[in-house]
């Protein structure tokens, strides 16, 4: 939990984290303690610290923790780098004991403060559900942050989608045999009950055999779990404004099919729904900040699994748009869902604007690795206003090309388009936008390829740790809040 206060409320036996930039550390100290105000000063005046960037000192006085963190040089200081540094302050054992902890910032701006919020729910975040010992609630994450700033710095609203964050980290990082399409959709309905200023349209195999999503339905034919296409009008805005869509890649677990990903590939596999957890995190957050605006959220969902009736190499399969897909490879199957929502939604929802997300190649985390999405466009404004959202979040992007050639990579000789490309090895992320541009028209649309960007695995970075990190989902709030 995250409390604003407007003055430190230090007392005996609670936690103070005191962020001192080189500049700060000139400064005095003041505190309703006595003796912790003077312990403070003494220190800040002498040698055994300086406030460097990501210097700790930790100093017990009486029964209170106070832990003075070195922030460098002001000037120099990115807030990218400020959430990582409070990230690992929080987490540090002296606070274990400590009932809730109190944070002073250098600076009483509102973007430290959103940094300190953001470092506290979404970098103190773990997955621990299936960890059986013992249930430890006296973690970080189940303490409350006090942040002492004026008044006009409180920012309930960053707190709130951080937590739509954490939503679709959930979401990602529970099992795929619990996460189904199904489970998708009932998390949706719990999101939109009740509401008013929402129409949902939710498609199961039937509608989406009678609609003729022949290439989802492809995709899902080895998997015994049924699909779904979920898709949810939210009316926030006034009557007759445009709607901005939003579409995710749903794939609750991605096997490769047939064409089965080795090991070393397979095992994060249930992150493949990572495009879809963000547009839930989105709808839940614009839901609850009632945003002034006409959405349309969407995903599709399904498994890409194996079994006697797994839909095969070389066939041909023809989806919503009436173009024939030729398959030239099982594991290129994010493309297939995406292809018949994107082409569905446009047909008959007739949005101003468009944007998807999807964990959708490998080839964009050879590109980009994993703190930059893949942003492909066919409109520069679109692009542009996207990338704005993006910088303004810390959910990063950057633009790859999109040019005409690339659709020559991926002719089939028995039908419309292939879904992959014939030049093995070149530019898989491009080819991939390049396949999914067919089925957009001439739609402002913007693509993120979020492969590289939604999942952790092993290694902490940024203000993450392992598993999911909730790429998009304040991308998608800051863009819809501009739209
Ligand atoms: N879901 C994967 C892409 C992916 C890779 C996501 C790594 C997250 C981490 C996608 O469906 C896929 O398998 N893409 C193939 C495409 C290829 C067969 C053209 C890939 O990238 O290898
Ligand atoms: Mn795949
Ligand atoms: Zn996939």
């Amino acid at each position: 939990m995250i409390k604003f206060s407007s003055k430190m409320m230090f007392d005996k036996g609670s936690a103070l984290v005191l962020l001192t930039s080189e500049q700060a550390k000139a400064g005095k100290f003041v505190c309703s303690s006595k003796d912790v105000a003077l312990r403070v000063n003494d220190v800040l005046k002498s040698e055994c610290f300086e406030g460097g960037k990501g210097e700790v000192l930790p100093l017990i006085i009486g029964k209170c923790c106070v832990v003075l963190l070195g922030l460098g040089k002001e000037k120099e200081l990115n807030m990218t780098v400020l959430r990582g540094l409070v990230r690992r302050a929080l987490m540090a054992p002296y606070f274990k004991k400590a009932a809730d902890i109190e944070i002073q910032a250098h600076q009483d701006s509102l973007e430290v403060i959103r940094a300190l919020i953001e470092a506290k729910v979404i970098g103190t975040y773990s997955w621990k559900k299936y960890i059986s010992r013992k249930k430890d609630d006296k973690t970080i994450e189940n303490k409350t942050l006090h942040i002492v700033t004026a008044g006009s710095q409180e920012c309930p609203e960053t707190v709130l989608v951080a937590e739509c964050v954490n939503l679709a980290r959930d979401l990602v990082n529970e099992n795929a045999d619990v996460v189904t399409a199904e489970y998708l959709e009932k998390t949706v309905l719990g999101l939109v009950k009740g509401r008013i200023d929402v129409e949902t349209e939710i498609l199961g195999r039937k509608k989406l055999e009678e609609k003729k999503f022949g290439l989802l339905l492809a995709v899902n034919k080895g998997s015994s779990q049924a699909p779904r296409v979920v898709i949810v009008r939210y009316n926030g805005g006034k009557k007759g404004e445009s709607y901005t869509a939003i579409v995710g890649k749903g794939l609750t677990f991605d096997s490769g099919g047939l064409n089965l990903k080795p090991s070393g590939s397979i095992e994060t596999m249930r992150s493949d729904m990572s495009g879809a957890a963000a547009v839930i995190g989105a709808l839940k957050a614009t839901l609850q900040l009632k945003l002034k605006k006409n959405i349309i959220f969407a995903f599709g969902a399904t498994e890409n699994a194996i079994d006697a009736n797994a839909y095969k190499p070389g066939d041909v399969f023809v989806g919503y748009s009436g173009k024939s897909v030729e398959i030239g490879n099982t594991d290129a199957e994010g493309r297939l869902v995406l292809a018949d929502v994107i082409a569905y939604v446009i047909d008959k929802y007739k949005p101003a604007r468009l944007v998807d997300l999807a964990t959708l190649t490998g080839a964009c985390v050879v590109a980009l690795g994993h703190d930059y999405a893949g942003l492909m466009s066919n409109n520069d404004v679109w692009a542009d206003a996207v990338t704005a959202s993006a910088a303004a979040t810390d959910d990063r992007t950057w633009r790859l090309p999109l040019y005409p050639e690339l659709k020559d990579m991926i002719k089939s000789k028995i039908a419309d388009v292939k879904n992959i490309s014939n030049q093995r090895g070149s530019a898989g992320t491009l080819t991939a936008a390049a396949f999914l541009q067919q089925f957009v028209g001439e739609t402002p649309w913007a693509h993120l390829d979020i492969a590289g960007t939604a999942f952790v695995d092993g290694d902490s970075r940024m203000y993450y740790g392992h598993g999911a990190t909730g790429f998009g989902v304040r991308l998608l709030v800051d863009m819809i809040k501009k739209s």
